[in-house]
């Protein structure tokens, strides 16, 4: 099947200009002006913008967190990740049982998305303990298409220094990237009994028992293992405030290098007085909303290039049902939220078309960036010959607002119900197939391909 899109606005990091693309087979055969195949179905999209198919790289599908599990399988919101506009997506584990190594997860993840998953598909691998083993079994894993690895600074499988710092140089050795969610634990921990102890125990204190520094302290010591690692591989998932974002620049501004940060539209794009509304419970997640000024801060790291990627963290869990666990106690609650389906129209409106970022930053933060960073590209993340043929075809003058019932996400709610948005998406194509249109699912129940992502450089 050849496909042509014609008269659109290509998008990529670098530049925006006219063009036609020609997809053939699976490829993007090649970009230019008047071109034609008789074979060819003709897409027209004059009037729209091309941009790369999106790349998630932080989503749970089917996370087993504690006694409550993410109500995406990988079907459900991979659905939902095609009809926002994303195409690949790199999930992350969840914990496995206690010393379990790594391949235990990366099979058990297997089994969970292989056949299910709509869209393509890699995993990161989780490190819950670290010994002789692990560390020997990272370069397998790498082999086998998994090239980078999550750290928990908090949960119950967090891990210590030493051990993060081990995790570190390895992966610095094979050429993987470490990935951290930065808390400190004891902080949190401390101020979360005492909100308990003290009866606070309304959703605003998940916000006030997580304070942006419990957040910044971790995330500066990550820097600071990453730096004696040697300059190793680092990526600061979901930043969420300004004094994380004051400790990046830290470690930047004295010469480290290889360090990633990734935030999430909910950090640029919901403040904490949310856990004030009768609905709270919906946005308990780790780390939690902040104030106006962080999501100000974020927009600006974002603009100047301080933050490289935005993903979601998109860990549903119902507010009907699982959230409620919280009611009477914010730390009884499921930690997480959705946003897959979210996420590429909202970075879009209130990003590019408020003037907060330029519509070539926003393509290289929600696709290109991505995939370098995790060994997707250029497979994967810019529209040019031989890359895939994943593409979103977005009009950026439509306006509509989101709505629980426009979601694909199996979850029974979006965190941004009512939000009014400019720009929509028209079209997705996963490997030359389209997978959704006009808001609908157009694709196939297990067409997703697993992703044998590269090392950290490697094109
Ligand atoms: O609250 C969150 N973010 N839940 C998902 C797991 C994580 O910490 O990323
Ligand atoms: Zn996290
Ligand atoms: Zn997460």
């Amino acid at each position: 099947m050849k496909t042509i899109i014609k008269n659109g606005m290509v998008v990529s990091p670098a530049e925006t200009y006219e063009a036609d693309i020609l997809i053939d087979g699976e490829q993007i055969r090649c970009i230019g002006r008047n071109l034609a195949d008789e074979e060819a179905r003709v897409i027209d999209a004059a009037g729209k913008y091309v941009i790369p198919g999106a790349v998630d790289v932080h989503t749970h599908m089917d996370l087993q967190a504690g006694s409550s599990r993410a109500v995406d399988d990988f079907y459900d919101g991979t659905v939902a990740a095609a009809c926002g506009g994303t195409t690949s997506i790199v999930d992350h584990m969840a914990f496995g049982p206690k010393g379990c190594d790594l391949h235990h997860q990366l099979a058990e993840y297997h089994r969970l998305a292989d056949g299910k998953a709509v869209i393509d598909y890699g995993f990161h691998g989780v490190a819950q303990h670290v010994d002789r083993g692990i560390l020997d079994e990272l370069e397998a894993m790498a082999e086998d298409g998994v090239p980078s690895i999550k750290v928990y600074l908090t949960y119950d499988f967090r891990l210590n220094d030493a051990e993060a710092f081990q995790i570190l140089k390895r992966m610095k050795e094979l050429g993987g990237v470490t990935a951290f969610h930065c808390e400190n634990h004891d902080i949190v921990e401390y101020c979360r009994r005492t909100c308990v102890e003290t009866g606070r125990t309304d959703p605003i204190y998940h916000a006030k028992s997580r304070p942006n520094l419990a957040e910044s302290e971790a995330v500066a010591r990550v820097l600071s293992l990453a730096r004696l690692a040697g300059d190793a591989p680092v990526y600061i998932v979901h930043l969420s405030c300004k004094e994380s974002l004051e400790a990046v620049r830290d470690a930047r501004r004295k010469g480290q290098k290889n360090i990633f940060v990734e935030t999430c539209p909910q950090y640029l794009t919901l403040t904490e007085e949310k856990y004030l509304d009768p609905d709270g419970l919906k946005y308990v997640m780790s780390p939690p909303l902040r104030t106006a000024s962080d999501c100000e801060a974020l927009w600006e790291g974002l603009a100047c290039g301080d933050i490289q990627v935005v993903g979601t963290d998109h860990c549903p869990f119902n507010f009907h049902k699982e959230k409620q666990l919280g009611k009477d106690d914010f730390t009884k609650c499921p930690n997480g939220a959705p946003g897959v389906e979210e996420r590429v129209p909202l970075l879009f409106s209130e990003g590019v078309l408020k003037n907060r970022i330029s519509l070539n930053r926003f393509v290289e933060t929600v696709c290109a960036n991505p995939a370098r960073i995790y060994g997707l590209y250029p497979q994967k993340g810019i529209l040019q010959p031989g890359a895939d043929g994943d593409l979103v075809i977005l009009d950026p003058a439509a306006e509509w607002t989101i709505t629980h019932d426009k979601m694909h996400s199996a979850v029974d709610y979006t965190a941004y119900e009512g939000m009014a948005v400019k720009g929509k998406i028209d079209l997705v194509m996963q490997r030359g197939r389209i997978v959704a249109e006009n808001g609908a699912f157009t694709g196939e129940r297990g067409a997703g391909r697993f992703i044998h992502r590269k090392c950290y450089g490697a094109e």
